[in-house]
């Protein structure tokens, strides 16, 4: 059933591939973002790859009640997908009360505006982050959360204050996303990750040396208790992240209440593999060269992806050599991201 879906965030990396997902699948979306670290670029390319336009953008926060109103107001939205939060984990040391309010507050105006509005389908980007220094992996839903950072906190605390809403607002239906390392572009170069400033995540630090506007990777420890000493992760495709929402939304009315899923491949890669798998795909060296430890960083994060196939038969399609692959297909067309 097609549903009218409003997308915080929409302009960002996640939310511009999951646009594109929902717009393919016949629903109308609807965008609230306020660029803070995206560009409005972003959705005249979704309408580009889509065939058609989202049905509306407000610029706006999403700590804004007021702007949250008027878009409730002017839209019959069937459901929200939330990603407007901050992400970046060592920004969040420096200044947690910021990613409090944006993210904890955010989510609390979100949630309250959707009450007023009879609005109760919610889908809520999460983070593996949540489970922080994980004594074993693969992680499932159960495994203990331990959040290690302020940004992973911040998830953590909203999962459980809308968990609790649930048990008393019957009509509420949440899906939490635990996403493990979302990397790629979408294949058409025309969408990708577009970091303001030095990136904090590894993926776009590969592509901005291969296009020559950085001159190395400082690779952050190689004494973890892994294979090959550097950090584990799990990367999963943009794309295969975007048509996780899309399953979620044919799935939110399975059941009522809260209810978790992991969004990962169950696959694992090193830093080091990651860097091989790069030059591999874009054909460039990468020099790198083995640092410190970042602070807060842990040896290895991988998902068990099992509940998530089994509920909704859904699993991520696409591996690292595509991840590359796009990723650096996105660079290439636009070498300084989405300023012309
Ligand atoms: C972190 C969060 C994740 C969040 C993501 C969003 C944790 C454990 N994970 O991912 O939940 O969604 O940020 O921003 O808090 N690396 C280098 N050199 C670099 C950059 C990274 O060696 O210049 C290494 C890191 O040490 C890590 C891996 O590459 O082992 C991936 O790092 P990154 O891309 O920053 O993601 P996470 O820190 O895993």
């Amino acid at each position: 059933m097609p549903q009218t879906v409003l997308v915080t965030g929409g302009a960002g990396f996640i939310g511009s591939h999951t646009c594109v997902e929902l717009l393919r699948s016949g629903h109308e979306v609807v965008v609230l973002d306020d660029h803070s670290n995206s560009s409005p670029e972003a959705l005249e390319r979704v309408a580009k790859i889509a065939g058609r336009p989202v049905a509306g953008t407000h610029i706006a926060d999403v700590r804004d009640r007021r702007s949250l109103d008027a878009v409730f107001a002017h839209h019959p939205i069937d459901a929200v997908i939330h990603f407007a939060a901050k992400k970046a984990v060592g920004e969040s040391v420096q200044i947690p009360l910021t990613y409090y309010d944006i993210n904890v507050s955010g989510t609390i105006a979100l949630v309250s505006a959707m009450h007023d509005h009879g609005v109760h389908r919610l889908v809520f980007s999460s983070s593996c982050s949540v489970y922080g220094d994980a004594t074993t992996v693969p992680l499932t839903e159960e495994s203990p959360t331990a959040p290690t950072n302020p940004y992973a906190t911040t998830k953590w605390t909203c999962e459980r204050i809308l968990a609790d809403l649930c048990r008393h607002l019957p009509d509420l239906r949440v899906l939490a996303l635990r996403y493990f390392n979302p990397a790629g572009a979408h294949p058409t170069g025309l969408l990708g990750e577009d970091p303001r400033g030095v990136p904090n995540n590894i993926m776009p630090f590969l592509t901005q040396i291969a296009v020559g506007r950085r001159a190395e990777l400082g690779v952050f420890g190689n004494d973890y208790p892994t294979p090959d000493g550097t950090g584990v992760r799990d990367y999963i495709h943009v794309v295969d992240v975007a048509e996780g929402h899309r399953a979620a939304l044919d799935h939110i009315d399975d059941e009522p209440g809260m209810r978790v899923f992991n969004l990962g491949t169950g696959r694992g890669a090193s830093v080091l593999e990651l860097v091989r798998a790069f030059e591999e795909a874009s054909g460039r060296p990468i020099p790198h060269r083995v640092i410190e430890r970042r602070p807060g960083d842990v040896a290895e994060l991988v998902a068990d992806p099992a509940k998530v196939a089994e509920a909704w038969g859904w699993s991520a399609r696409r591996d690292l050599a595509a991840m590359c692959r796009d990723a650096w297909n996105f660079q290439q067309h636009n070498p300084y991201g989405y300023v012309h």
